[in-house]
Parts: structure tokens; sequence; C-alpha cells
């Protein structure tokens, strides 16, 4: 079926304008994937989803990562918070590594392919989330970088993440964070599309066979590139809004906020379909 949208920026983002029982209806479901796949992010206004809303919606694009909780449950929401009292037991508790640029779940061979969120509770000020679409970045860079670029294997741990955020981290620290293990990368994915996109992120730690200067280097500049205006869109949450993002074609990150001040959205996430890590 045809959808009625708006680009949000020419090369990442677009709203779609449909009713929402034909949204709940599952019918337009393989239309907002494709368009998933080529904008980045879409976004829908006034939808304002129940929980129950949410899940049935995420269900009918593909099958629901879930998560265990202590309490033996299992439920494929999660609530995206820093409110302990909203947080169920067994819950690892919100990454802090949210604040920069990232692609989630890197941890996996297979990440998953997209995330939606509903807002539940808004800050007052700031919490606006940006999405950089690495498809469009690839895609600018120019043909003989392209070349040596797609060589390339990259280290991604939460421990990176970690180092950079907590540099003077204590020996205990770097221990409990080393636990959570890594994946190499390809720093280039190519999709089974034909497709490619740039992996890169908080969780990049270095590029193998090359020395830490060279590698701190190429991350960076490349993560500059793939986070200009162009390929970036910022969203300013609303209430009722509803928003997906390609897991697997962006990074993203949330702009800073009072951590107190009960921000809540919740969120459901989709299976991925497509390895990425290239190696053990
Ligand atoms: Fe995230």
């Amino acid at each position: 079926m045809a959808l009625n949208t708006v680009d949000l920026k020419p090369r990442v983002g677009s709203e779609i304008r449909i009713d929402k029982a034909e949204l709940l209806s599952g019918g337009a479901s393989p239309a907002i994937r494709q368009l998933l796949e080529q904008r980045g992010v879409v976004i829908f206004h006034g939808v304002d989803f129940s929980d129950d809303e949410l899940r049935s919606f995420g269900g009918s694009l593909g099958p629901l990562q879930t998560t265990g909780y202590d309490d033996g449950a299992q439920d494929a929401l999660v609530k995206v918070t820093f409110d302990k009292s909203q947080q169920r037991a067994g819950t690892a508790g919100y990454f802090r590594g949210t604040f920069h640029w990232h692609m989630d779940e890197l941890h996996r061979d297979v990440p998953p392919l997209a995330s939606i969120l509903s807002p539940r509770v808004l800050s007052p000020a700031g919490g606006e989330t940006e999405f950089a679409n690495t498809y469009a970045a690839y895609a600018d860079l120019p043909e003989s970088e392209k070349k040596s670029l797609e060589k390339l294997t990259v280290y991604h741990s939460v421990e990176s993440a970690y180092r950079k955020m907590i540099p003077e981290a204590s020996e205990e620290q770097i221990a409990e964070w080393r636990k959570k293990g890594h994946k190499i990368h390809p720093l280039i994915w190519t999709h089974r599309t034909g497709r490619k996109s740039i992996v890169n992120g908080i969780t990049a730690g270095y590029v193998l066979g090359m020395n830490r200067r060279d590698s701190d280097a190429l991350l960076g500049q490349l993560l500059d590139w793939a986070t200009q205006p162009q390929y970036v869109y910022q969203h300013q949450w609303q209430m009722g809004d509803l928003l997906m993002w390609d897991n697997t074609g962006t990074m993203h990150r949330v702009l800073g906020y009072d951590l107190d001040c009960g921000r809540r959205l919740h969120r459901v996430t989709l299976v991925g379909e497509e390895p990425l890590a290239v190696a053990a």
C-alpha cells in the first residue's frame, strides 16, 4: 500500500500520516518496514499507543525481543528510564552510553533490527533523541576511501564504551566491564540488500591491525563524518508520538536532561534478522 509520508530531512527521517486503526490493523506494516530501511527513522504523531497497542503494532512488523525478569515474567515491553521506581527487578539498568552515539546491542552477532518508542513521561527540557543515517553517510564517502574501509574490522565492547566515559576507572571496574565480552564487527556492513552502512559509535574500541593513534583518529573522523547535520534527524518529543528507528542503518543518542525528572519511554524491539559479526 502507498503510505502518506513527509520527509523530515532530505537524507533521513520520514513522518507517516496514517489513521491509528489502520496502523494497528498491520496492513501497512510491510510498507512501513520498507520505508524504515530507506529513511532510518519514521515517526507518527498523535498515535498515543497503550502498552498493549505498542506490543501489538511491534509484533505486526516482526518477532519482538523479550526480557526475562526476576519474578519469572517475560515481556517484550521495556521501560526506558532512569527512574528506579519504574524499573522491574532483573533489568540491567539503563546504560549511560545512551548519551553518546551508538547502535544498540552490538554485543550480539545479530543486532536488533529496529526499536519502537512511545513516550510516557517527558523531560521539561532536553531529552531530544537524535538519529544519524549511516547508509547515507557511507554513500557520500569518496570511492577510494570506501574501498579501504571495507577491509577493516573493529573491536566493540561495553568496556570500550565505559573507558571513554570514565577514563579514570579502577582495575575492578574495568574487570567488571570486560566480563560483558566483545565482538569483532566489520567497519562497513554490507547488508543482504547490497546496501552498505558504517558501524561505529561509543562501543567501538579500536580497528584491528592498526596502531592506537591511527585507529582513534579514523574512528573519530568517521563518527564526525556520519553525524554531520545532513545525516541527522533530531526528534523533539511530544506526548502521543510513536517513533521507530532502524538499528542496523543508524546510530542514535539522547541529548542531556535532568535524570531525576522521571522521563520514561516504553520500547519494544524487533529481533535482528541479519548477522553482523565476522569473527568470535
Ligand atoms: Fe540505544
